[in-house]
């Protein structure tokens, strides 16, 4: 998660470089007055070689990527996109602002897209499925990538807990056709706001550039108003302000993840063997981003009742239990060609994972850990386990 912890004097650096250069905060265009500086172009250059992909494209935020992303993959009305019933609104509301019918799927014990209710989940009219890698924690990209290779489906991650993560000694966003980033606040590398499509394919990434910005190919063989053009598109171009600030934390994120793993290691180690914990499992070969530390208890009363001993000692959960609704497809009536495309019983769509995310604790894990934290933390877990606090609303 705190990307912000580390911001400092390499992000002011940066920044002061661009007004020292001239001041100009867009990423293209006004050759005269930036004296070569390309924050942006350089950012997106960095990124791809830290992620091990040829193409990267920076736009405003996480949404925006997915949007870009589904632009950029020809996904529109009359296709179907199959996502994780555990994500953030976000994912299910691109797939619905590109025009086509967003469907959810059950999560398994690693709390990301299962596998096998995916497959069962696709129709002739499913175009790309969409494993989220929730909290940090790897889906099960080798399955999933099986599935969509046997129904010629694009596979198109939404990594925007992933940044800084692994699988198999591939980093996460690199193993689909396309990778989706998020830079928001709250994410391993932060610009404020921002976001990052990475795909392989050339063209597939001049189609994402184009379509970021209005459509403009950027042919440098015109002026920008008389610029080429295939089709309409958007406008999700980052500022090179964002760009400098990235540049500096994507150098940071090394050491993030390794703090955070070391952080969440040790708030493990406190309660594994605590009577009702199960630590979440995490696909072999995962080297997660550790955002948080999830493990699961015997009931949604037990979560609860974690959740009250964990604030009454000041430290907080994230996400699991008590915010769930923003991230449980279960519960997004509002989103109607969803509620639709599941036949208006949205709340009965996903039983499985309603009960693991009823069952679920997750604990944000800084890269400075608060002085006595594991200590707190196993108090908190025992006292709710062990001795149960009585009247705790559920
Ligand atoms: C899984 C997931 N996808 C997409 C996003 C959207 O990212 P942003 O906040 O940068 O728009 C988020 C944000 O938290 C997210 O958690």
């Amino acid at each position: 998660m705190p990307g912000f912890e580390v911001i400092g004097a390499e992000e002011r650096a940066e920044v002061e470089d661009v007004f020292a250069a001239g001041g100009v905060l867009c990423r293209d265009g006004f050759a005269p007055l930036r004296h070569g500086r390309h924050k942006v172009r350089e950012f997106e250059e960095a990124f791809a070689s830290a992620m091990g992909v040829p193409h990267a494209l920076a736009v405003t935020s996480g949404t925006a990527a997915l949007r870009v992303a589904f632009a950029a993959a020809g996904i529109g009305p009359g296709d179907e996109v199959v996502t994780q019933c555990f994500t953030f609104v976000a994912t299910v509301e691109a797939i619905v602002e590109s025009g086509a019918t967003p469907v959810c799927a059950e999560i398994d014990e690693t709390l990301n897209l299962d596998p096998a209710d995916l497959e069962r989940r696709i129709t002739p009219r499913t175009k790309a499925v969409v494993p989220v890698h929730m909290l940090g924690t790897p889906a099960r990209l080798p399955e999933i990538e099986a599935v969509c290779r046997r129904h010629g489906l694009l596979l198109i991650e939404d990594a925007a807990w992933g940044c800084g993560g692994a699988l198999a000694g591939r980093a996460l966003g690199a193993w689909g056709d396309i990778g989706t980033f998020s830079f928001d606040f709250a994410k391993t590398m932060t610009t404020g706001e921002g976001g990052m499509v990475v795909c392989r394919d050339e063209s597939m990434h001049k189609r994402a550039a184009a379509w970021h910005d209005h459509g403009h190919e950027n042919n440098p063989a015109l002026p920008r108003w008389e610029d080429t053009r295939a089709g309409s598109g958007f406008n999700f171009r980052m500022t090179e302000l964002q760009g400098a600030v990235g540049l500096a934390q994507l150098r940071k994120l090394p050491a993030v993840v390794a703090a955070q793993r070391a952080t969440r290691d040790r708030l493990a180690a406190a309660i594994r063997g605590c009577p009702g914990v199960e630590l979440r499992p995490a696909p072999r070969g995962s080297e997660e981003t550790a955002d948080a530390l999830v493990f699961a208890v015997p009931s949604r009363e037990a979560a609860l009742a974690c959740r009250a001993a964990l604030v009454e000692r000041g430290l907080a959960t994230k996400i699991l239990p008590e915010a769930i609704t923003w991230h449980f497809a279960g519960t997004w009536r509002h989103i109607t060609p969803l509620a639709e495309r599941h036949g208006g019983r949205l709340e009965q769509a996903f039983p499985g994972s309603r009960a693991r995310l009823e069952r679920a604790v997750s604990v944000p894990v800084l890269v400075r850990m608060p002085e006595g934290q594991p200590e707190r933390l196993a108090e908190a877990v025992t006292e709710a386990l062990v001795k149960p606090a009585a009247g705790v609303r559920t």
